[in-house]
């Protein structure tokens, strides 16, 4: 893989309640298993004022709401499918 993923995980205390606690863990499991940790920019970062749609997430410029455990194994398979 020649460029890095982005991913960003917002961690304010709203997405952080709706599932990205969750979400975080999964990333970091399903990044590891595969060996692709290196190839991620992963970062956290504060209140996106999206709250209402959190769990929010930003993945190579896109913004994904809502992401729970299902939809978020779909868009990172999708990711590095690449
Ligand atoms: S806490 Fe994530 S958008 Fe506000």
């Amino acid at each position: 893989m020649e460029n890095k993923v982005d991913i960003t995980i917002c961690l304010g205390s709203s997405c952080f309640a709706r599932g990205n606690q969750q979400n975080l863990k999964f990333i970091q499991e399903y990044l590891k298993s595969r060996n692709l940790t290196a190839n991620v920019n992963f970062k956290g970062q504060l209140c996106s004022k999206l709250c209402n749609e959190g769990p929010v997430m930003i993945i190579n410029g896109v913004t994904y709401k809502e992401v729970n455990k299902i939809t978020l194994e779909d868009i990172l398979d999708k990711t590095f499918a690449n």
